[in-house]
């Protein structure tokens, strides 16, 4: 009788603790959705299905499917597919935004966007990297679409917005199917030039590069997969000129440029002071195909940048440049799409502080 007694209060302690647990759980969700509400604005349409409370640590594959944005992912493609007709060089921009968005803090959480912060302090887009950077009034455009497509719920982060573009534009141009894009990102509050500052630049030593990738938790050979992203899109001649008319105050072109190459460009880039804003193809092969195309240049010393050409000039990345040009496409692209949603996954274990901006620009 007496175990009997014992046992009973046993199981009822373990139900009681059980049931704690569960409504303590709750009250953090309540408190995370509320959170969230507060700053990100989620209508508060009662008759919306419940939005799992955005948290930039749990991605998933779907997590709009059961709210009214459940149509994000075609809302995108097509507006993406649209816009990109009409302008081709939105994929490249696109590209290049996620890419300089996710390096920037770590984060992929669209705070490349903000254009203004509240005490005026210099954002990501002062930084010499972001000067000029393209796409900007699309995305702000895209997030309406969305905004619309969701009968006026603002549910889906501009990060998340930004993640499916850049995934549209690559698959647009390499005419591959469309890889899965985890969503769940929230839209970052803070925006600052120092984030954006370690972004590598045209004139930066391969070995910073490599180690710029490795802080953020990449491979060399991801770095080198990553790179290849100039097989589309273009490169303003400020970038490069020195290549052609005075490497290293030789008053000479550098001598690991194709000499064919060094003439070609020279007509798009007369002089060190001319044109310099003017654009030439990165990838001097196929130039809005995404394709291997940039790895057979590189080894062939027409690598426009000398970032791109100084991977063929480094041990350690020369064997992967050298791989990827001789392997197949398929073996590229693949490789190419795992490190995209690679890319895409920073930030998501580090809970930073946000929300969901009602315009990408602007915070809320
Ligand atoms: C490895 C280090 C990298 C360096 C040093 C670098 C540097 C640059 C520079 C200087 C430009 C020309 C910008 C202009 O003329 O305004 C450019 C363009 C571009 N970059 Fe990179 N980049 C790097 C990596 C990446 C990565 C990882 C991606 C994407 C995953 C990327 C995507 C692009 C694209 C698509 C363009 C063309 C943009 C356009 O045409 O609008 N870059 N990059």
């Amino acid at each position: 009788m007496r175990r009997d007694k014992h046992l009973r209060l046993l199981v009822t302690y373990i139900i009681f603790l059980l049931a704690a647990n569960s409504f303590s759980s709750l009250l953090g969700e309540a408190a995370s959705e509320k959170n969230t509400k507060k700053g990100g604005d989620q209508n508060g349409d009662q008759n919306v299905a419940a939005v799992p409370p955005a948290q930039a640590s749990k991605l998933r594959y779907n997590h709009y499917r059961t709210t009214r944005c459940s149509k994000v992912e075609s809302v995108v493609t097509t507006e993406v597919t649209k816009r990109s007709k009409r302008d081709p060089t939105l994929i490249a921009a696109l590209l290049r935004l996620f890419f300089h968005d996710c390096f920037a803090n770590k984060q992929c959480d669209a705070s490349l966007l903000i254009k203004k912060m509240p005490k005026n302090e210099k954002t990501e887009l002062h930084s010499g990297s972001n000067v000029g950077i393209k796409g900007l009034a699309f995305m702000d455009y895209l997030k309406t679409k969305v905004v619309e497509s969701c009968n006026g719920s603002n549910i889906v982060s501009c990060a998340d917005i930004l993640a499916l573009a850049a995934r549209d534009a690559y698959v647009l141009a390499s005419k591959r199917p469309a890889y899965p894009v985890l969503l769940g990102r929230l839209d970052g509050m803070v925006s600052l030039v120092k984030d954006a500052d370690s972004l590598p630049g045209a004139r930066t030593p391969i070995n910073t590069i490599v180690s710029v990738f490795k802080d953020a938790g990449f491979t060399t050979e991801e770095a080198v997969i990553l790179s290849g992203a100039h097989t589309i899109g273009e490169a303003k001649c400020k970038f490069f000129n020195d290549r052609l008319h005075n490497f290293l105050n030789t008053k000479k072109p550098d001598r690991t440029m194709d000499p064919a190459l060094v003439e070609q460009l020279k007509k798009i880039c007369p002089n060190m002071t001319a044109n310099l804003e003017s654009p030439a193809f990165l990838d001097q092969g196929t130039r809005r195909v995404f394709d291997k195309s940039y790895f057979v240049q590189v080894t062939r010393q027409r690598g426009v940048l000398q970032s791109d050409q100084n991977l063929f000039a480094n041990a350690a990345t020369k064997q992967f440049v050298t791989g990827l040009a001789s392997g197949t496409e398929e073996n590229f692209l693949s490789k190419f799409e795992k490190a995209m949603a690679k890319l895409g996954n920073l930030g998501a274990t580090t809970n930073y502080k946000g929300n969901i901006r009602r315009v990408c620009s602007v915070l809320n």
